[in-house]
């Protein structure tokens, strides 16, 4: 079923099936370099992280990591909405195949994920963490209206992430303001 559509792309819920490209994004260098070995190294490990990750957390709260596809039905990465260990707020995430990057396709998603948050989930603050290095990332977060807050480090990790946020409070409308 898809969860939400833009003029070039459908979201959709992830299932087993999706294992082969869960072990593309999880395997890209890119990935492995800005966000790290999240210990996907075939298929049935990506199976076994399609169950544990992203069906719990559908199961769990309204929302979550979905599938990213082209309108013919090609797979081309991921995006969704997390709530994770060492974080208050849900963290907005994406991550995309390498022949699919500098074309706008990571931005579109990642707005119908924030427009999802905001209007259907009903989220006043929407995060983001990112290596400060991984400046396709944070240059994306900046177009989606979010702004560095601070560095921090989350649990069993040693490494200074740039905490980047989207509050409902801080964009609000002047007729919002009053
Ligand atoms: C982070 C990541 C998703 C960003 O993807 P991306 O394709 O660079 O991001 P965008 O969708 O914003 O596209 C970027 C460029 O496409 C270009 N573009 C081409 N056609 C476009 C179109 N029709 N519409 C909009 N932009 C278009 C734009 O110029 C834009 O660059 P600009 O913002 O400097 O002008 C990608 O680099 C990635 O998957 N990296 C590996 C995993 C990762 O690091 N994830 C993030 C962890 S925090």
């Amino acid at each position: 079923m898809t969860l939400l559509q833009t003029p070039r792309l459908n979201l959709r819920e992830l299932d087993k099936n999706d294992a082969p490209l869960l072990l593309a994004v999880l395997t890209d260098p890119d990935f492995l370099r800005n966000v790290g070995d999240r210990g996907v190294h075939t298929e049935e490990d990506a199976r076994r992280y399609i169950i544990d990750g992203p069906l719990a957390m559908y199961h769990q709260h309204r929302f979550g990591m979905y599938k990213v596809e082209l309108k013919d039905g090609t797979a081309i990465g991921l995006c969704g909405l997390v709530k994770r260990d060492g974080l208050d707020d849900v963290d907005i995430g994406f991550a995309f195949l390498p022949a699919y990057r500098g074309q706008g396709y990571a931005f579109e998603a990642a707005e119908a994920v924030m427009h999802y948050g905001r209007e259907t989930i009903g989220l006043k603050r929407i995060v983001a963490i990112a290596q400060p290095t991984n400046e396709a990332s944070v240059n994306l977060l900046r177009k989606l209206g979010l702004h560095a807050e601070k560095t921090i480090k989350l649990p069993k990790d040693d490494e200074e992430l740039l905490l980047m946020a989207w509050s409902a409070a801080e964009n609000r409308t002047p007729q919002e303001q009053g």
